[in-house]
Formats: structure tokens, sequence, C-alpha cells
């Protein structure tokens, strides 16, 4: 099983895909996630790409690809991947063909999380996440049993650097320039599953599997 998962930032992306991503029993491979591991431990990768997230623009292609790409060629990815965060340009979406025509395997789907840009404001100032594990909590909407501690690990929870006000402005317009046309490229190539991204995570993950099971058995 081979998944893409798009959408604006904040749609709820990283929530759901983790889910999915346990349900087939692939493993969950994030670009940001893979960029903020780089930054935390300040290897050369992540004091060069550093700015890029800290204003809310893209990590130029030929570090993203290589990045991501080189992740997808790990032993656990044999079987199958989901890709949250990747491809957000036609660069990257060509570069991920190219990549599956060489080792001859195909997209199972390209799941787009559809989310209007108030709630995505809403759901990124709220947002709380475990620099550990990577989870991510609402204040209001996924709090944790604990407050300002991880469910899973018990690690205490912060706020992510790029959640600011004017750089959540900067990666919403980041996304409607540079990545919303993949929405076309891939709706062209019969990929896409629109998902509304709207309610609780619960009645979107439902929504997800039942669009997502029907798109899998027609592929
Ligand atoms: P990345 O980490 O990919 O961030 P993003 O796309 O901006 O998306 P987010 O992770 O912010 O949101 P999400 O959709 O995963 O939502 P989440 O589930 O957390 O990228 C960060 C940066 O890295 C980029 O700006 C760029 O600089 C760089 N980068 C990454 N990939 C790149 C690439 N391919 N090329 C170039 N540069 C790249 O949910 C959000 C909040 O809402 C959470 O608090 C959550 O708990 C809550 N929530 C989720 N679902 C619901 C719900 N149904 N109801 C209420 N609340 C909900
Ligand atoms: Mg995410």
């Amino acid at each position: 099983m081979r998944l893409v998962f798009m959408g604006p930032p904040g749609a709820g992306k990283g929530t759901q895909a983790k889910a999915v991503a346990a349900h087939f029993g692939v493993p969950h491979v994030s670009s940001g996630d893979i960029f903020r591991g780089e930054i935390e431990l300040k290897t050369p990768l992540g004091l060069k790409i550093r700015s890029y997230l800290d204003t809310g623009a893209l990590v130029p292609d030929e570090i993203t690809v290589g990045a991501v790409v080189g992740r997808l060629a790990s032993p656990d990815c044999g079987r199958g991947w989901l890709l949250d965060g990747f491809p957000r340009t036609e660069g990257q979406a060509r570069a991920l063909d190219a990549e599956l025509a060489s080792s001859g395997a195909r997209l199972g789907a390209v799941v787009y999380v559809d989310v209007d840009p108030e709630e995505i404001i809403r759901r990124m100032s709220g947002r709380r996440v475990c620099p550990k594990c990577g989870r991510s909590y609402h204040l209001r909407h996924i709090p944790p049993r604990v407050e300002g501690q991880c469910d899973a690990c018990g690690t205490g929870l912060i706020i992510r650097d790029d959640d600011k006000p004017q750089t959540v402005r900067q990666r919403l317009a980041t996304y409607q320039e540079q990545t919303a046309p993949l929405i076309g490229y891939y709706d062209q190539r019969g990929l896409l599953v629109k998902v509304d991204g709207s309610g609780t995570p619960d009645q979107v993950r439902a929504r997800l599997f039942e669009q997502l099971e029907d798109a899998v058995e027609r592929a």
C-alpha cells in the first residue's frame, strides 16, 4: 500500500495519517517530522533548513526530494508507505513518479483532506505536540489525559515554532501557491480521494476509511 496525504497546513493530515498507516501496517513518513528531527538534532541538514520552516516557506526541492526519497529506500518501506506532506510541489510530484517507475511500484491513492481556512487557524492555534514521539493534541478538541503531557510517552508537550500567527498565514499562502495545484495533477490521474476534514477526528476517520476502501477496491 502506497498512499499520499495532502491538504493545507493544520488540516489534520498527521492526526489521520498515523491511524491509516497503522491500519495498513506501513510506516508513516512525514516530511515535516523528518525536518523537525534534523533541526532538533542540529545536524548539518537541520541547520540548513531551519530558516525555511521558521518562515513558513518550503524547503527547496533538491533537499526535500533527497531526504524523503532516501527514507523510502529504507527496508521498512519495502511493503509500502504513507507519505504525509510530500509531495508539495510539481517538481516533488515528478520526482516521486520517477522513483515509483524505477521501482516498478504505483500509488494506491492521494488523500486530500479539505478543511476551511477559519477552522485551520482554530486547529493550529490550539495545537500542542510531543517533541519526543511527534503525537499532536489540541487544547480543546483533543486534550491529553494529563494536562501538558503526552498520553503515549509522558513527555512535556510544546507549541510548534511555526504555529505563530504570522508564520501560519505564510504557510497557508505557500500552500495555495505551490501545493494546491497538485490537487489537479492527481485528480487527472484518477488517484485523488477528497475527504471532508470537518467534524471530530473520529468523524473524519470514519469518512476517510470508507472513501479510501472504495478507492483501493477500484484501483
Ligand atoms: P508539516 O509538518 O508537513 O506541516 P503542515 O503541512 O503545515 O501541516 P501540519 O503538520 O501543521 O498540520 P496537519 O495537517 O498534519 O494537522 P495536525 O494533524 O497536526 O511541514 C512543516 C514545514 O516543513 C513546512 O512549512 C515546510 O517548511 C517544511 N516542509 C515539509 N514538507 C515539505 C515538502 N514536501 N517540501 C518542502 N518543504 C516541506 O492537526 C492540526 C491541529 O488540529 C492539531 O492540534 C490536532 O490535534 C487538531 N485536529 C486534528 N484533527 C482535528 C479535528 N478533526 N477536529 C479538531 N481538531 C483537530
Ligand atoms: Mg502534520
